[in-house]
């Protein structure tokens, strides 16, 4: 649907309403009301977001046409109800049925992520829709395929249209869709939301919570994403094997430099209830165990982060937590949690 002015004369008021159809239909999509302190929704110039783009975004984020096998889709592993990942330590749930290196993330508020992936492999939304799509043990689709596959789809020829103003379906345009409706996964409607915009209190232990959270969490996890969009080691491990294309190695596989060794990006902090198990692959099964790993389980190598090193007066690794400065942190933590988000 290309826009075209009529010429004047009869056709002038059909002129109107085609010229003005993609205002319409091109409208932006609006975030809600974003919280003091965050930079407006980023959008890439080539890709900014309208309300079809990121209704075929979810349409084909949900479509298990975009498998192989034609029963998978990118929902199976990030299910909106358990706020986008897939309650595995390692996922099964791709094409092979062979458990995944790492832990399924959750997708919220990622238009501010400075990298994706747990070590930062992909740079944005739009580029990094090919690995899964592609990886045999994700949605092992035959990427040349997929256009024409689609474009069988009724639906699909129009939406595209309405999106981009072409109905030939490209794998750059399925890209640009899917990272729009991505982009419009926020969650900032949590109880310490509504406590930062002054509309409810929190109680006692939370409020301790808050204050043990400012005291040794928010370092890498700073309010109101929850992360500093950088890569850590916290300690989880003291060997890195290079096996399996690097995969351990966290960060360094990216950047190749030794310093990176064992680095894993900050995950967000919001919706924890619904996205266990932790850590970058789902080694703690719950909250008390992540805990008690940055209070006793912290080991030390040469990348562990300063943070976690021990120094004056703190002869271990690890973060001095005690049991009830680690309740406070689990209420604390509890109001971070939306529940309307991925309805
Ligand atoms: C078989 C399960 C599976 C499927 C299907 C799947 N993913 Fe993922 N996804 C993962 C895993 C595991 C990771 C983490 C990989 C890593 O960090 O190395 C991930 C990471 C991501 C991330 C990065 C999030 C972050 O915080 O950095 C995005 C975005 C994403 N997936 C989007 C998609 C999209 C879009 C699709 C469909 C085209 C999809 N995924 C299909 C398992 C899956
Ligand atoms: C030095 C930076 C740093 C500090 C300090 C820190 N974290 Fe983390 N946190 C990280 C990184 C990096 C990860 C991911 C580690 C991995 O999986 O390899 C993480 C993971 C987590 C996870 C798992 C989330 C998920 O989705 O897998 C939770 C929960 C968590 N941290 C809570 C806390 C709390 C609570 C504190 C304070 C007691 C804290 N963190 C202090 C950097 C930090």
């Amino acid at each position: 649907m290309k826009k075209q002015i009529l010429g004047l004369g009869g056709g002038w008021l059909l002129g109107w309403l085609v010229a003005c159809g993609p205002v319409t239909t091109h409208r932006p999509w609006a975030p809600p009301p974003l919280p003091p302190g965050l930079a407006a929704l980023p959008q890439p110039a080539h890709n900014p977001s309208t309300e079809a783009g990121v209704a075929l975004g979810r349409q084909l984020f949900f479509d298990p046409a975009l498998s192989g096998n034609n029963r998978l889709a990118c929902a199976s592993c990030h299910q909106p109800a358990r706020a986008f990942t897939d309650g595995q330590a390692l996922s099964q749930l791709g094409a092979s049925g062979r458990p995944l290196k790492r832990n399924v993330p959750t997708l919220a508020n990622l238009a501010w992520a400075e990298g994706l992936f747990w070590d930062g492999g992909a740079k944005n939304l739009e580029s990094l829709v090919f690995g899964p799509l592609r990886h045999p043990d994700e949605l092992a689709q035959d990427l040349a395929a997929l256009p024409a596959e689609l474009a069988r789809n009724p639906t699909y020829p129009p939406q595209f249209a309405q999106a981009f103003g072409t109905d030939s379906i490209t794998l750059a345009l399925l890209a640009r869709a899917l990272a729009q409706y991505q982009r419009s996964l926020l969650s900032f409607n949590s109880r310490y939301d509504a406590w930062q915009a002054g509309r409810i209190q929190i109680n006692d232990l939370e409020m301790n919570g808050w204050k043990v959270f400012n005291q040794h969490c928010s370092g890498c996890h700073p309010p109101p994403r929850f992360t500093d969009d950088r890569y850590h080691n916290t300690g989880l491990d003291t060997a890195f094997t290079p096996d399996h294309e690097g995969i351990y190695l966290g960060r360094e596989r990216i950047t190749g430099q030794p310093a990176d060794r064992g680095r894993f990006k900050t995950p967000t902090l919001r919706n924890l209830a619904r996205t266990a198990p932790y850590f970058h692959d789902g080694r703690a099964a719950t909250l008390p165990q992540v805990l008690a790993h940055y209070h006793t389980g912290v080991r030390l190598s040469p990348t562990l982060d300063s943070l976690l090193r021990p120094g004056p007066g703190k002869p271990r690794p690890g973060l001095a937590l005690s049991l009830a400065d680690r309740e406070a942190l689990l209420a604390f933590l509890a109001t971070l949690n939306d529940e309307g988000f991925g309805e």
